[in-house]
Order: C-alpha cells, then sequence, then structure tokens
C-alpha cells in the first residue's frame, strides 16, 4: 500500500511525494469512515498509514505539510453525537390519503374549538418536504444549536453540520432573543444524482434517494463531509420562543423568510377543505417539475391561538395534517419466500422478487405479514385480494408508502405459472427445527426454541443494541451477527457484551489483530460499551426485548416503579397470577372449542372465577397494580412476567444486570401538576372552551376525566345548566367548581 522502504533511506522528493499521498489517502479513508459506513481501508491498515505518515514527518520535519493528518481530529471517530434535549418536543404529522379524510380533519377541528360548519376557518397548505427535520436554536440572533429530531423528545447535536448549510443563517437581526426554527434538511435532485456519480466514481457507497442522502449527509461524524454535500433547508415551524413571531401560521412564515431562512414558495392560504383539496391537485400536478422531493402537502390551521387552543396528542398536532401523495407501484416477479425469525420467534415471510423500481428506489423484497396473508385472508378470516393466495412465480404488485417496507397490493392470476403450488407454511423453526406454534387467536407462528434458538438469540441482541434501546456505538447489527458466531470471543447474552473488554485481555489473539479490526476501532468499542454500562432503568426495560413491551410500555413501567429492585419484586410477586390468567385463557378457549354459542358467555365466566379463587394476595394485589398502570394491560403483564419466569431468561437478565449501573427513573412530570391523579367531570356549558379541549387538557396534565360523578370523584367543574351531576356530587361531597376556578386552578387561560 506504501512504500516500504525505511523512512530515512528516502530522498526529500520522494518524501514530499509520498506525504501528498498519504495525506490525500487517509483523507479520503477519514471521510468515507465517516461518511459511509464503508470504510475504505481496514483500521489495521489505516493505523499504519497514519504510522508511516508520522516516521517520514519525524525524519524531514519541514516537509511537513499544512493539512497534515497527524493533525486530523477526524481520526478519532469514536465521538458520538451529543444529545440535545428538545425544549419543547419535535412533533410528528398525522397523515391522510383521500379527501374524504381532509373533509374530517376539518370537522374535528371545528367541533373541538366550536367553530360551526359555515363559518370561516383558514388554513394554510406547505409541500411537504421529503426530508428529514431539523431544529434550529438562535440565542440574541446567534445560531448556538442545531439537532435532529431523534426521537421527538431527544434529538442528535448536528450544530457543526448544520453550520455548513448555505441556506441556514448563522446570525438574525431582529429576530426574538430566543428563536427555535425548524424545518426540512433535504437535497435537491441535480445535486443527489452528481453525489451519487461522484460517490461511485471514488468506489463508495451511493444513496438510494435524495432523502438518505440528505440524512447520510447531516448525521456526519465530521462536519467537513457535511461541508462537502450540498444540502439544502426549508423553514417552516418553530420550537421554543420569547416573543411570538405573527398572529398566523402564514404571517410567521413570511417573518421567518424576513429573517433569512428559505421558505417554500408554494405555501398558500385556503379557505376550508374544498379549497385545500383542489390547492393538492394543482401541488399534486407539479410535483414532477419540482427540484427536490415532495411526499404530499400539509394542511395547518391558520390562526395559532387556534393552533394553541387545539394543541397536540400524544405525537401529533390537532391542527395540521399532512395529506399525502398515493403510493407509488411496479408490477414484478415473486421469485421466492423466505421465513425470517424474529427476537419474539415470530415466523416473517419475506418476498423476494425481481429487482424493481417503485418511485425511485429499487425494490426487491417486500413484506408478506404471516400465512393468513399469504393464503389471502385477513385478521378476521375473511378474503382479501378476492381470496386469492401468493404463490412462488407469481407476478405481483409492489407498492411503497414514504419509509416503510414495500408491501404486495395485488397479483395477477392470468400470469400465474402452470405449475405454481400452493405456498405451504413450515410448521418447525426453519433455523433451530423447535417448533413453529401458532396460539389462539394469534397471527403469527411463533418459534418455541426461546434462547435456544440462534436466530432469536441474535435478533434479541440486534435489538438491545438499537438505538432506542443500548445504542453502542460501533456495536450494530453487523458486529453482532460477528461476536454471536465468533469461537473466541463469542456474545451469546447481552451480559457478554460487558464482558467482552476483559475476555479479550486474556485471549492470545486480541480483537485489535483481527481481520477488519484495528487498534482504534477495538479501543473504540470497549469505550462505547463501557459508556453504556449505567442506564436508565426504561432503556433497560425497553432493550430487554420482551414481547410487547415497546418503548412506551418500558417508560411506563419504569415511572411506576421508579427502580429496577421494585419492578422485579413485583414481577416475580405477580407470577402466580399470571399463571392463572393464562391457565384462565386456556381454559376459556378450550371452552369455547366445546360450547355451543348460546351459554358460552354463563360458562366461561365461572371456569375464570374457578381458577383466580386459588391465588393467595399478595400475587394478586402485585398483578392488579401491574395491570392498573396506564396503557399496561393483562397482554403486556403476561409477556413480562412470564419472561422473567423462564429460566434462560431469567438467568440472562440477572447476569446483565449485574454488570450495569441502572439509574432509577423520575416520576411523570404531569406529576407536578395541582390536577395529577384526580379524576375530573364537566358537566353544564362550558364558555371558554369546547368539552373535547377541556377533556385533553385535563388528560395532558394526569388528570382522568370521567363521565359521571360517583364517589371515586374528585372534582367536579361546573358550568351553567349543570343538573343532576351537580346535585349528585353535593350529596356526595365532591369539590365543585365553575370554570374560571378550574383554569385558574390548572393555571392556564
Ligand atoms: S410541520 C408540529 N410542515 O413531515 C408539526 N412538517 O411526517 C411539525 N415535513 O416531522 C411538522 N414538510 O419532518 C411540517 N411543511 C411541513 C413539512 C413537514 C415536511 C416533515 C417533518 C415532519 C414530518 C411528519
Amino acid at each position: 500500500m506504501h512504500d516500504a522502504r525505511k523512512a530515512g533511506s528516502l530522498t526529500e522528493q520522494e518524501a514530499k511525494a509520498e506525504l501528498e499521498r498519504l495525506a490525500e489517502t487517509l483523507l479520503r479513508a477519514d471521510a468515507a469512515y465517516h461518511g459511509e459506513d464503508a470504510p475504505l481501508v481496514s483500521d489495521a491498515d489505516y493505523d499504519s498509514l497514519k504510522r508511516r505518515n508520522a516516521e517520514i514527518e519525524a525524519q524531514f520535519p519541514h516537509l511537513k505539510r499544512a493539512d497534515s493528518p497527524s493533525d486530523t481530529v477526524g481520526a478519532a471517530p469514536s465521538e458520538r453525537f451529543g444529545k440535545v434535549t428538545h425544549a419543547q418536543r419535535m412533533m410528528s404529522l398525522s397523515n391522510a390519503f383521500d379527501d374524504a379524510e381532509i373533509t374530517e380533519f376539518d370537522q374535528r377541528v371545528r367541533k373541538y374549538l366550536g367553530v360551526p360548519s359555515g363559518a370561516p376557518l383558514r388554513y394554510t397548505a406547505e409541500p411537504k418536504i421529503d426530508g428529514l427535520s431539523l431544529s434550529l436554536r438562535y440565542e440574541n440572533g446567534a445560531l448556538v444549536q442545531a439537532a435532529t429530531r431523534g426521537d421527538g423528545a431527544v434529538g442528535e447535536n448536528v450544530t457543526a453540520n448544520a453550520r455548513t448549510i448555505k441556506d441556514i443563517p448563522e446570525n438574525l437581526t431582529g429576530a426574538p432573543d430566543i428563536l427555535e426554527v425548524r424545518g426540512e434538511v433535504y437535497m435537491s435532485h441535480a445535486d443527489f444524482t452528481a453525489l451519487n456519480a461522484r460517490q461511485s466514481d471514488a468506489g463508495a457507497k451511493t444513496f438510494a434517494n435524495p432523502r438518505n442522502a440528505a440524512a447520510g449527509s447531516l448525521r456526519q461524524l465530521d462536519a467537513a463531509v457535511t461541508a462537502s454535500r450540498p444540502l439544502r433547508f426549508f423553514a417552516y415551524a418553530w420550537g421554543e420562543l420569547s416573543a411570538p413571531l405573527a398572529g398566523t401560521q402564514f404571517e410567521a412564515i413570511a417573518k421567518l423568510n424576513a429573517l433569512g431562512f428559505s421558505t417554500n414558495p408554494l405555501t398558500a392560504l385556503c379557505d376550508g377543505p374544498d379549497d385545500l383539496v383542489a390547492h393538492y391537485a394543482q401541488i399534486e400536478q407539479q410535483r414532477a417539475s419540482l427540484a427536490y422531493d415532495i411526499d404530499g402537502v400539509v394542511y395547518k390551521v391558520d390562526d395559532l391561538e387556534l393552533q394553541r387552543r387545539l394543541g397536540y396528542r400524544s405525537t401529533t398536532p390537532r391542527w395540521a395534517i399532512a395529506h399525502k401523495f398515493p403510493a407509488e407501484l411496479a408490477w414484478t416477479r415473486l421469485e421466492a419466500i423466505e421465513i425470517n425469525v424474529g427476537r419474539t420467534g415470530a415466523l416473517s415471510p419475506v418476498a423476494r422478487l425481481s429487482p424493481v423500481t417503485v418511485g425511485g428506489v429499487v425494490v426487491s423484497n417486500a413484506t408478506l405479514h404471516n400465512e393468513d396473508y399469504i393464503a389471502g385472508r385477513g385478521g378476521d378470516g375473511s378474503p382479501i385480494r378476492g381470496g386469492k393466495d401468493i404463490r412462488i412465480g407469481d407476478w405481483v404488485q409492489v407498492y411503497r408508502a414514504g419509509d416503510v417496507i414495500p408491501k404486495i397490493s395485488d397479483l395477477d392470476l392470468g400470469k400465474r405459472p402452470d405449475n405454481a403450488k400452493p405456498f405451504s407454511f413450515p410448521t418447525l423453526c426453519p433455523e433451530c427445527g423447535s417448533d413453529a406454534i401458532r396460539e389462539d387467536g394469534d397471527a403469527v407462528r411463533r418459534c418455541s426454541g426461546g434462547l435456544v434458538c440462534p436466530s432469536q438469540a441474535v435478533e434479541k441482541l440486534k435489538h438491545f443494541v438499537s438505538r432506542a434501546a443500548f445504542d453502542i456505538e460501533g456495536l450494530g447489527a453487523k458486529q453482532i451477527e460477528m461476536f454471536h458466531a465468533d469461537d473466541q470471543l463469542p456474545v451469546q447474552t447481552p451480559a457478554d457484551i460487558f464482558t467482552l473488554e476483559a475476555r479479550d485481555r486474556n485471549n492470545l489473539t486480541k480483537l485489535a489483530n483481527r481481520e477488519g479490526w484495528g487498534d482504534l476501532s477495538a479501543r473504540n468499542l470497549f469505550a462505547a460499551i463501557e459508556q453504556c454500562r449505567t442506564v436508565p432503568l426504561a432503556r433497560l426495560i425497553f432493550a430487554l426485548g420482551i414481547r410487547h413491551v415497546g418503548e412506551v410500555a418500558a417508560r411506563d413501567l419504569a415511572r411506576h416503579f421508579g427502580s429496577w429492585e421494585a419492578l422485579v419484586d413485583a414481577v416475580d410477586t405477580a407470577a402466580p397470577a399470571a399463571a392463572c390468567e393464562l391457565q384462565a385463557d386456556a381454559a376459556e378457549a378450550a371452552e369455547r372449542q366445546l360450547a355451543t354459542s348460546e351459554g358460552r358467555r354463563a360458562r366461561i365466566k365461572p371456569v375464570r372465577d374457578a381458577v383466580w379463587g386459588e391465588l393467595d394476595a399478595p400475587a394478586l394485589a402485585a398483578w392488579r397494580d401491574l395491570i392498573g398502570i396506564d396503557g399496561i394491560g393483562a397482554t403486556v403483564a403476561v409477556s413480562l412476567v412470564t419472561s422473567f419466569q423462564q429460566k434462560a431468561e431469567r438467568a440472562s437478565i440477572d447476569r446483565l444486570v449485574e454488570e450495569l449501573t441502572i439509574e432509577d427513573a423520575a416520576p411523570p412530570m404531569s406529576g407536578n401538576s395541582p390536577v395529577a391523579g384526580k379524576t375530573v367531570v364537566f358537566t353544564g356549558t362550558l364558555d371558554k372552551m369546547t368539552r373535547a379541549e377541556a377533556k385533553a387538557r385535563a388528560e395532558a396534565l394526569g388528570a382522568k376525566v370521567s363521565g359521571s360523578v360517583s364517589a371515586r370523584t374528585d372534582i367536579l367543574v361546573a358550568g351553567p345548566g349543570a343538573g343532576s351531576k351537580a346535585a349528585k356530587a353535593a350529596e356526595l361531597g365532591v369539590e365543585t367548581m365553575d370554570e374560571d376556578a378550574w383554569l385558574a386552578l390548572i393555571g392556564g387561560a
């Protein structure tokens, strides 16, 4: 790879030429490493090139270049993006696909606000830019931080990278002291094509579409790489503000434009749903001639005071909706059906397709969901696709909607090969040979092998290191597969990750000397693992990869129990109850098979009661506590408890926990509000808000809103015309207040 002669034996001219070559190679290698997820040279080679460079420089100090690779910090790729907690969450949008849904959206908004259907209500319509969202924070007019959306609450700090984007001003004049501008980073078609041409000339990875190219270019550890990529930015929203931008969405966007941001010229004001839909049709026509990708039109209530009143659901505003363009379609041949075994043992059929371009992206596989789907049956057993089953060799129609994995929408029976046979779904796990069982009421067949199944074990590990879980830099799906299959440094369960460094120290062949690894990458990996040894409780629970326990359930569990010890104690205590639940379910299923429809209900209840009757009080109390957590039902609880009861699984969890420092969870934010945990009933006429609005705001503050007054009611909010509910509240001694007193209590107009 380089001149192997001793540096001392080089002539000055040779040394100079070699330093030049080294600088160029190392710079390219740096860019590829940080940028393309596809290193040009192995870490070992990288290290030796760097050493060679240093040797020559030591021999010929006066030849050291201004851009010497010895001085580049970019060589230490272990720096992860810092995390940024957004001052205000970055929300996403709910989607609509047809005109009727737009009319419904308008009706929902009107109902919530109490605006009659004849009365005027203005919206803005903005193209939905197909890029990635970015939040820019300006303090006293200076750009101080840029962050990606991340999970909405916490994003990645990409400030240095954002500063390289020409559309993003460094300084603003006349802006509020605190201003968070939000918008979309994107790449134009022309820039995308040129970038891909450059990438492929350099032997580097090309991008599937402009959005991926924009995301890959922004999320760079080395800002110099971002600077070399032609990114653009449209502003369309804001986060924290010290002073309002304007009174309407349209004016606020105009204000952002006046401050120096690019805003989309196709933004328009519309009066009501008919106008919106007409504008949509117009934008759809222009779509193909635009210089960048858009995937729909976003409608927003124009009046910002109305936006404030409408507020948010958990992740989306009530005041906006994205009207998406229809999915793109293509026809191709189904070559094969493969079965993947997932983390929870689910057997997922995947269609291998003859590659076809759908909406600018080459598609070669599609999901087939489950065996019923292949057979032409929907979830409730009724026929789908007119009952046509899918066979290998079929001519199928594929569609792609947004980010999601392509799906098969239809097939052409006229083109079915004569010898095509119905697909027979395996009843044994293709990975480990264990029985693949389909439980009553479950659409999915699952491998019963648990951690014995190599596929489940690997998928569980991949989940464990994934972004929302442990997110260990340098330990992705690829590395997990390598370590899982490794004889010398095996990783079979999550705990093994945390003993890697100690085991490597005791091994003769070091990780650093392996193919594809070097000193640098091994050291970085161990450092990244160390960093993750301390973990918030919710992340740990999610990372365990227990079926039905997603990020939200993990967070709810963490908040409820506060500590790992409290969670384990509760789960262990509730174990006999979960067993009852399962037994009762099984008995019920058997009953259902046997019993005729009459009398079925009458017979099932005693079965349930008999099973539960045996249970001791602490188990029952722990179970009730568990399923009493908002968002945690019996399904989640059973899954959680049974996975803690499985011997291999529990041993794996216990070993893992010994390696970690677990941070206790804080109670929910709304716990601070004066109405958190209270049960509230609204009755009579409310003047300042609609019933729906009152309910949503109370719930956002952690209150429970009920429709009827009982001994459990804490507060009755009674407007004029309150009748029997007020009387009942008085009788029960429930605290009663009017709308103004309620608003004063929750601290808002
Ligand atoms: S508004 C609170 N406006 O679409 C509302 N989003 O599918 C925040 N997007 O995460 C979003 N163009 O990345 C808004 N004109 C536009 C947009 C837009 C593109 C993206 C944005 C958002 C995603 C939701």
